[in-house]
């Protein structure tokens, strides 16, 4: 079985140690965006820190097997004569999942090649056009990447993963109750795979549901964070706070219901309680505006924004967080 993994960031990185520390049938490759990290990881093997019961912090370093190697996207016409990918997990963010990736990601793959996209925010698997199978895969799972060859596992968490086919820029349709035995088959065989490196992941009969419930966490906690850089849990301390997060929340679930999307009354409870669980965790849209990268704000509060427009529904709370994120951004182009 050969596993891909696109994108060396937090999720590719805790992914990709877990599977070469565990896995005896698999052979691992890891895309990476650079060289260096490559061989970085190659040479020096990869380190995973995981915190123990007792808040100690465990570190363990594995140097990949001649098997599992990391190598560049860019480098990929070295390594034209690799077998094709019978998985591809593509855990870079949306925003990195550009025309040229995709060519590039195509390079690994052929006709029987499944892809789980593990992405915030609604999907753009509108690239993944025929003959793929693909998936979308939803991760609670904390990661933090120390360094290009270290990573922190902050919290552990649980994925699912279900098959999407038909897209639209803003709406999934669940597909999971779709597939057929034979499709199972190989879809099991990876997650067995994954379980059998420690990770929580389950095939959904509802990923459509399990998106937007991750879209309306996401939706809260990320731009609030990182407008008032503040820890995950922080924004339980105050009854001012509480409020923001509440009328973007009472926002998102009235674009929801306004676009026929089944809501589930726990959702809020849910928020708090990630709040809780992930309390001193940076959250993902905080680590790119402290590195003046381009955060996933389209993705996470522009597809409200989009979801509320076709169903003329004003969405204040989140069109201001959106501007707030879009213009601390000084590099963006217009
Ligand atoms: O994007 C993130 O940071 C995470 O999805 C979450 C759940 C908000 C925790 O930090």
């Amino acid at each position: 079985m050969i596993i891909d993994i696109f994108g060396a960031g937090a999720i590719g990185l805790l992914f990709y140690s877990k599977l070469v520390s565990h896995s005896s049938v698999a052979t691992i490759h890891l895309w990476t965006r650079t060289s260096e990290q490559a061989t970085l990881i190659n040479q020096q093997g990869i380190t995973a820190q995981t915190s123990t019961t007792d808040y100690n912090v465990e570190a363990q370093t594995y140097i990949p097997s001649k098997l599992h190697q990391a190598c560049a996207i860019y480098d990929m016409t070295d390594n034209e004569n690799k077998p094709k990918a019978d998985y591809i997990l593509v855990t870079v963010k949306q925003k990195d999942i550009t025309a040229d990736f995709v060519s590039y990601l195509k390079q690994r793959a052929d006709h029987h090649t499944r892809i789980i996209c593990l992405q915030n925010g609604v999907r753009t698997d509108v690239w993944w056009d025929s003959p793929w199978q693909v998936y979308a895969a939803i991760t609670t799972e904390g990661a933090k990447r120390i360094s290009p060859n270290e990573v922190s596992h902050t919290g552990i968490g649980k994925t699912v993963v279900g098959r999407v086919t038909n897209i639209s820029s803003t709406r999934v349709v669940d597909q999971s109750k779709a597939i057929d035995k034979e499709e199972q088959l190989w879809i099991q065989l990876l997650l067995n795979e994954l379980q059998k490196a420690g990770l929580d992941i389950v095939l959904s009969n509802n990923i459509d549901k399990d998106i937007y419930r991750k879209l309306v966490i996401n939706a809260v906690i990320n731009p609030l964070t990182a407008i008032w850089r503040i820890m995950n849990g922080e924004l339980l301390v105050s009854k001012q706070r509480l409020a923001v997060m509440r009328q973007l929340y009472d926002e998102v679930i009235e674009v929801y219901e306004a676009n026929g999307i089944e809501v589930s009354s726990l959702w809020w409870e849910d928020i708090l309680a990630v709040c809780q669980a992930t309390s001193n965790n940076t959250s993902s849209m905080l680590a790119d505006v402290l590195q003046s990268k381009t955060t996933e704000i389209q993705w996470i509060n522009g597809s409200i924004i989009k979801m509320g427009q076709d169903y003329h529904i004003s969405t204040p709370t989140n069109d201001c967080v959106y501007h707030l994120i879009e213009a601390m951004n000084r590099q963006e182009d217009h």
